[in-house]
């Protein structure tokens, strides 16, 4: 008789989790108040909720200032402009992150340089990075996902006496402390995003911190039409954009930044838990824990599934299994940049990728980031974090159903069901099923 639900058998698990995002009276009141102050946008810039709450993350984090704007992908960008980026120069990115952490790389016409992620954090691999570096290596922009942080000692000893900049992608590391240092406060600038997954969020918005005066001037001048910055001692004038942020997502995000070390205690709790009761099962494994992090910042539980081990039964049938049992989870998160359809990189619209070269650099063929792939397209399992904000009870739920597949594996053997194909499909065709972004 069947036993996994995917195959005929009783879910493990019926009742949802808790929902996600979380909001209380905190939210509606903050909300209130600003509608009633009919001072809804980001202008005057930046507008008293967006400067509350820049200041307030920044200080969390370990910076000296802080812009909130429009969105994290927006963040980089600024960051970017921040450091003065000029086309034609080089950025190292990891190959696995989120599109939006390279996008902005190419619209300022520089140059992505992709380097391989590590196996045992998923994060920048930073032992790769020398051999990437040229003459014109600008930026390094590693990207601090999966309950992890990339190498910040070895990437800022590189960086440094090269004079060359950090900024960090903490689109995933919201309250994440890397030894004494917030997320974000080690590197030049930190890049943060508060769209709807996010450990904080107000359905969009972002926020980038720093403790260089002069960066800021910048990126508060970019974010705001190229006005001068509230402070303009450096007197830069550069064409801006109007990147603000409103009053009502900042008046939100003042209530969950409150909320967040709480939540956070919480999860990493249950996801401890979670991890002690699957440690050492034959065919998964787990990613490293840092002793330098000194604060996880735990956005999703990442963790490995090992087809070879499972007879080659795909990522996908445990997925599906998975999902099945009443277990929300993802496998293809996210795509090596390079590859990823929603990455579409034309040479044409981008002219640096062919200055001093015989033929523009075709990103799709330039690369092959082992790790990521396998990562991306075998292996990675992620379990999205409003999961773990409940009980013991619901992270003992989460691990029951993960044994339950692994026991009972030969059921998937051959087996084709919409929820494995769903599994399968690419971030680029999922808009076609998916209600709910994660
Ligand atoms: C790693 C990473 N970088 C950048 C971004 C961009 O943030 P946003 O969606 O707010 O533009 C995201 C968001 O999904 C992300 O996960």
């Amino acid at each position: 008789m069947a036993k996994l639900a995917i195959t005929g058998g009783k879910p493990l698990r019926r009742k949802p989790f808790p929902a996600w995002p979380v909001y209380s009276r905190r939210e509606s009141q903050a909300l209130q108040q600003v509608l009633r102050s009919r001072n809804w946008g980001g202008y005057p810039f930046p507008n008293a909720h967006a400067s509350a709450f820049a200041a307030k993350f920044a200080k969390a984090q370990g910076a000296k200032y802080g812009i909130a704007l429009a969105n994290g992908t927006v963040a980089i960008e600024v960051a970017l402009k921040a450091i003065g980026i000029q086309p034609g120069d080089e950025v190292i990115v990891p190959a696995y992150t989120w599109e939006g952490t390279v996008g902005p790389v190419l619209l300022l016409n520089a140059v992505p340089v992709f380097v391989d992620v590590d196996p045992e954090t998923y994060c920048l691999d930073a032992r790769l990075i020398e051999q990437a570096l040229t003459s014109k290596t600008r930026v390094i922009l590693p990207v601090h996902l999966a309950m992890n942080f990339a190498d910040l000692d070895e990437i800022l000893r590189i960086a440094r006496p090269r004079n060359i900049a950090v900024i960090e992608d903490c689109a995933h590391a919201h309250g994440g402390r890397w030894r004494h240092k917030g997320a974000g406060a080690s590197g030049d600038l930190g890049c943060f995003s508060f769209q709807s997954s996010k450990l904080m969020t107000s359905g969009e918005g972002g926020v980038v911190i720093t403790s260089n005066l002069e960066y800021h001037e910048r990126a508060q001048s970019y974010v705001n039409c190229g006005r001068a910055s509230a402070t303009d001692q450096f007197r830069q004038r550069l064409i801006g954009f109007n990147h603000r942020i409103t009053e009502f997502q900042a008046a939100i995000l003042e209530a969950q930044l409150r909320r967040l070390p709480k939540q956070a205690r919480v999860r990493q709790k249950n996801m401890q838990h979670f991890e002690k009761r699957l440690h050492g099962t034959p065919g998964l494994g787990f990613l490293k824990r840092d002793k330098r992090v000194k604060r996880i910042a735990a956005y999703q539980f990442v963790f490995k599934y090992l087809p070879e081990h499972f007879a080659g039964i795909s990522r996908a049938a445990f997925l599906g299994a998975l999902e099945m049992e009443g277990i929300p989870c993802d496998g293809l998160f996210y795509e090596p940049v390079y590859r990823s359809a929603l990455f579409p990189v034309d040479p044409a619209e981008y002219p640096a990728l062919s200055w001093s070269r015989h033929e523009p650099l075709d990103l799709k063929t330039r690369y092959h980031c082992i790790v990521s792939e396998r990562a991306a397209y075998e292996e990675a399992v992620w379990l999205p974090h409003h999961i773990f904000l409940g009980s013991r009870k619901d992270a003992d739920d989460i691990a029951d159903a993960v044994l339950k597949i692994c026991e009972n594996i030969g059921e998937l053997r051959g087996l084709q069901h919409p929820a494995i194909a769903r599994k399968e499909m690419s971030r680029a065709e999922r808009p076609r099923i998916e209600k709910r972004q994660w």
